[in-house]
């Protein structure tokens, strides 16, 4: 996720800001770049990491200035597309996080006027609407440029030859440090800790404007606000986790944003037939590995049901072994990292095979999104967690969309059902906020599978791949045996392993496999083996017979793993916290598989 820092007051401010983005660095970044204002605006970007930039840096004097990593969205990483961006006029400068949803009709008027772009990003319309409405008092330009945007972000505006920074927040964070004759401002409060401690947390919709001396925020009406600040006590580490104990928890929460922003950036794109165009394809192969095969296999069960088109399944690393025979006109690669070794060779294969090839991937310009003709970006933003959690949520929302995609272009769906589908898409978000707001009962539950050697996880139809994924998650982070099967083949050998001591997780929402899963979870019980059983809010019968009962909201059947995934995600992560174990780096394991 990109990062921000501003600066304004006695000390050198290239200084403070290159030392304040690299406290950023563990967000991930491709790009990074500063803005000094002095008699002219000073501006210097680059490429990779903030030493190269550094490494080029000129001498830049002056007291105020800005500066920002970026993690590419919209345009490839490269120097261009970093911020800061100039006005025509080289007179403000200005950084963002976020995305600026209308931004391609915006610049089409903005041209039309003699606007010259020099980036592919949706960031660079911002500071040339701020320059459009700009008449001296750079605080009401900003608030008159907002009300024209579309989306989301935290922006940031310094203006040649003035000592004010002014800044305006939209579900991006920023927050501002409050110096002595010095003020700083930053995404989070790790990159202002060697500053000063006293905070200011700015909230949506509302303006800030900051000089040496003072810092006034505004709320949507203009009105300035009195807030009092905040004393932050973590350490740099504990605040880059955002007070949460790992990086992994961090990101479990950070999934209704991920989701929301995947669903933003792409739902207009694929409606309009951005992606797949002439999406006419007979069948469909997903290729991929590890927690992006298991997206896979629910993207199969998805795509097949809504688009009606048929769906293999394959794991990249045997890809290769196929003969190609009969091969699929559409082959979707998945992966969050888009460097996985054998996902790049598949990719290759496919396209060898003369197949069309569509990428899901997190990474804007990683190796996969060159090795293919499209690329459907998820917005989950980086993933420290070695653990794969708000980029497989961000996955399946990909999969659901291009299943809509499909049926769209198949008219496999009326308009209606097409609108009925993408109205609970957007419900997903809330789901997933109400299964994080019972993470505790989650936590309580955990402790049935912490001290347990073995652990499987049943589910059926599109839930027997999600608990492929909940065993997944356990035994990597954990190091506890867990087997995901589907309930239906319990009796076909697993069922000899069940005793007292092996608990079984088990999904059971309300859907068509419902009664054959409360069989399979009395099946299980009567084996001793303790049931832990997640089902849909208002479910009186799962107590019956499960040892224990998680509850999540009810959701159409199709959308379960949504609101499933989250509580295994949460299970494995406590049963993890509970065992001692390294959760955000599992041993032997590494976050991006650069080897076949
Ligand atoms: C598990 C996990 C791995 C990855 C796999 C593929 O939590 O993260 O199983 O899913 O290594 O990685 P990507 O998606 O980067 O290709």
């Amino acid at each position: 996720m990109c990062g921000i820092v501003g600066y304004t007051g006695p000390r050198v401010a290239t200084e403070v800001i290159l030392s304040s983005l690299k406290k950023l660095e563990y967000r991930g970044y491709d790009s990074a770049g500063v803005a000094i204002v002095g008699e002219e605006l000073q501006l210097h970007k680059d490429k990779g990491e903030i030493a190269v930039m550094e490494s080029t840096l000129p001498s830049f004097e002056g007291g105020v200035g800005i500066g920002h990593t970026r993690w590419a969205t919209c345009g490839r990483p490269s120097k261009p597309n970093a911020h800061p961006f100039t006005d025509c006029q080289g007179r403000l400068a200005l950084v963002h996080n976020g995305i600026i949803e209308n931004y391609a009709e915006i610049r089409r008027e903005l041209l039309a006027e003699g606007h010259r772009f020099t980036s592919e990003t949706d960031t660079e319309v911002l500071v040339h609407l701020v320059e459009r409405n700009f008449e001296g008092d750079l605080r009401q330009a900003l608030v008159k440029s907002l009300a024209v945007v579309k989306g989301t972000y935290a922006v940031v505006l310094v203006e040649k030859g003035a000592r004010h920074i002014v800044a305006a927040r939209k579900e991006n964070p920023l927050v501002v440090g409050l110096g002595v004759g010095e003020n700083f401002l930053a995404s989070d409060v790790t990159a202002l800790l060697d500053y000063t401690n006293k905070v200011l947390y700015i909230m949506d919709d509302e303006v800030v404007e900051m000089t040496p001396e003072k810092v006034t925020i505004y709320d949507p009406s203009g009105r300035p606000v009195q807030r009092r600040p905040e004393v932050i006590s973590w350490s740099a580490e504990e605040a880059q986790k955002g007070g949460f104990e790992h990086f992994m928890l961090k990101e479990i929460f950070e999934q209704p944003e991920a989701i929301r922003n995947t669903l933003r950036s792409n739902l207009e794109i694929l409606e309009n037939g951005g992606l797949l165009g002439n999406a006419e394809a007979s069948s469909v192969k997903i290729v991929a590995c590890g927690t992006s095969y298991h997206a896979a296999m629910i993207g199969k069960y998805v795509i097949e049901k809504v688009a009606k088109v048929p769906v293999a399944v394959e794991l990249a690393s045997e890809y290769r072994y196929g003969t190609g025979a009969k091969e699929h006109p559409l082959v979707v690669l998945i992966s969050q990292s888009g460097e996985t070794a054998d996902t790049l060779a598949a990719a290759r294969e496919a396209r060898r095979r003369g197949c069309r090839t569509l990428a899901i991937t997190n990474v804007v310009g990683s190796t996969l999104t060159r090795e293919v003709e499209e690329v459907f970006y998820t917005r989950a933003g980086p993933e420290i967690g070695v653990a794969a959690t708000k980029t497989f949520i961000t996955q399946l929302v990909g999969l659901y969309l291009i299943a809509m995609r499909l049926a769209q272009a198949r008219k496999a769906m009326s308009v209606d059902e097409l609108r009925t589908m993408r109205a609970q898409m957007q419900q997903l978000p809330q789901v997933v906020r109400k299964v994080l707001d019972g993470s505790s009962k989650v936590e309580e539950a955990a402790d049935m599978l912490a001290d347990a050697r073995d652990v499987f996880f049943l589910g059926r139809n599109l839930n027997f791949p999600t608990m492929l994924e909940g065993a997944l998650k356990l035994k990597e982070i954990s190091y506890i045996h867990a087997e995901g099967y589907a309930a239906g083949e319990l009796k076909h050998g697993p069922l000899a392993l069940l005793d007292s001591r092996t608990p079984t997780v088990a999904a059971c929402p309300k859907d068509h496999t419902y009664d054959k899963m409360l069989a399979n979870v009395a099946e299980v019980q009567a084996r001793e083996s303790p049931v832990l059983a997640i089902g849909f809010e208002g479910d009186r019968d799962l107590a019956q017979v499960a040892s224990r009962v998680i509850l999540v909201p009810e959701v159409p059947p199709m959308f379960s793993p949504f609101p499933i995934t989250v509580v295994l995600q949460l299970l494995s992560y406590y049963a993890a916290k509970r065992r001692g174990c390294s959760i955000d780096k599992p041993k032997n394991l590494a976050k991006s598989v650069t080897v076949e």
